[in-house]
């Protein structure tokens, strides 16, 4: 009997790290994001070009959302940076058209909730500590689900407001 049970538990174990592995990919041991227009290297901007969030994310500390950059900014550089590469002839030949660039959303709180960056950026929480070490990615990788409970938890230990209405209006 203890046998089956032993050889049960190391089935369903096994089955796990399947589905794990199948879920969330293994790529760079981060989950895996949405396919991007654009194959955008965080890695390459924030630890070699030396760039901080903000430079890119410019809205983190006024408003509900942190912004995504448009094409102008990436051409201040690109205009002769790496010119040769195929990411930044695509991204080139949508600035040139006019077409921006439809980056795909790897956060999104659902409608009924409210969330803003400006109180949790402006009150010292790091982006990482709800992102993610992003400096080590390409494209953003999504490191939680934005459940209840993970917004929950964290106020709890860091002295969040636990008021139902102050997420559901
Ligand atoms: C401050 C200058 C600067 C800005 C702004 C900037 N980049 Fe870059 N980017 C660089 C440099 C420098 C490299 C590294 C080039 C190399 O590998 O020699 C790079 C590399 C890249 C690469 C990798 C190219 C490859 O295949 O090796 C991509 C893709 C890219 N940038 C896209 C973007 C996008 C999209 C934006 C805007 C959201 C942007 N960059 C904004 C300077 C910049
Ligand atoms: C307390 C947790 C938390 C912190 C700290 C945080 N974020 Fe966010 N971020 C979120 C959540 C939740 C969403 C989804 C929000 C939505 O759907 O409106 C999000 C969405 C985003 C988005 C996409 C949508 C948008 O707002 O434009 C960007 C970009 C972003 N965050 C960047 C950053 C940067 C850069 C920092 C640091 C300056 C940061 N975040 C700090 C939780 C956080
Ligand atoms: C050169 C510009 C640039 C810099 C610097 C930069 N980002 Fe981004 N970021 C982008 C672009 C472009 C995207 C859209 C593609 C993607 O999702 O990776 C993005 C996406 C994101 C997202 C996902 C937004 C969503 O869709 O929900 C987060 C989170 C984020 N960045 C956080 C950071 C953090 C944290 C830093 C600093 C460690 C940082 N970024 C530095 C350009 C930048
Ligand atoms: C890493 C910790 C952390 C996480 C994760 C977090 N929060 Fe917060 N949040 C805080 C703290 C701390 C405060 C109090 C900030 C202050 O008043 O200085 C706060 C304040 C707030 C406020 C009141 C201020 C405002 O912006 O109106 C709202 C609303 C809020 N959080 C929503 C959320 C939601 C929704 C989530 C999940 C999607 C979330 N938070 C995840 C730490 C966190
Ligand atoms: C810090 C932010 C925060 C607080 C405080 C909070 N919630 Fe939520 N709540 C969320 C988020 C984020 C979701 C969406 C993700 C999910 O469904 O887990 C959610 C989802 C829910 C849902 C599920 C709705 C659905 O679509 O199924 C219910 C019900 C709910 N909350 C009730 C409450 C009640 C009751 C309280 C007070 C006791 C409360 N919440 C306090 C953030 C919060």
């Amino acid at each position: 009997m203890k046998n089956i049970a032993i050889l049960g538990i190391a089935a369903i174990l096994v089955l796990a790290a399947v589905l794990t592995v199948k879920l969330f990919g293994a790529t760079e041991g981060f989950p895996q994001g949405p396919v991007q227009p654009i194959e955008f290297p965080h890695n390459t901007h924030v630890m070699e070009v030396g760039l901080e969030c903000a430079d890119c994310h410019q809205y983190a500390e006024v408003s509900i959302h942190a912004g995504l950059p448009k094409a102008e900014l990436c051409m201040m550089c690109h205009e002769d940076e790496a010119t040769d590469r195929p990411e930044i002839i695509k991204l080139t030949k949508m600035y040139e058209a006019g077409q921006p660039v439809d980056w795909a959303r790897v956060y999104t709180v659902e409608d009924h909730v409210y969330f803003s960056h400006r109180m949790h950026v402006i009150g010292g929480i790091e982006c990482q500590e709800c992102h993610g070490p992003v400096e080590e990615m390409t494209t953003a990788k999504p490191v939680t689900n934005l459940e209840m409970g993970w917004c929950v938890r964290c106020h709890r230990t860091q002295g969040g407001p636990r008021e139902c209405i102050t997420c559901h209006k």
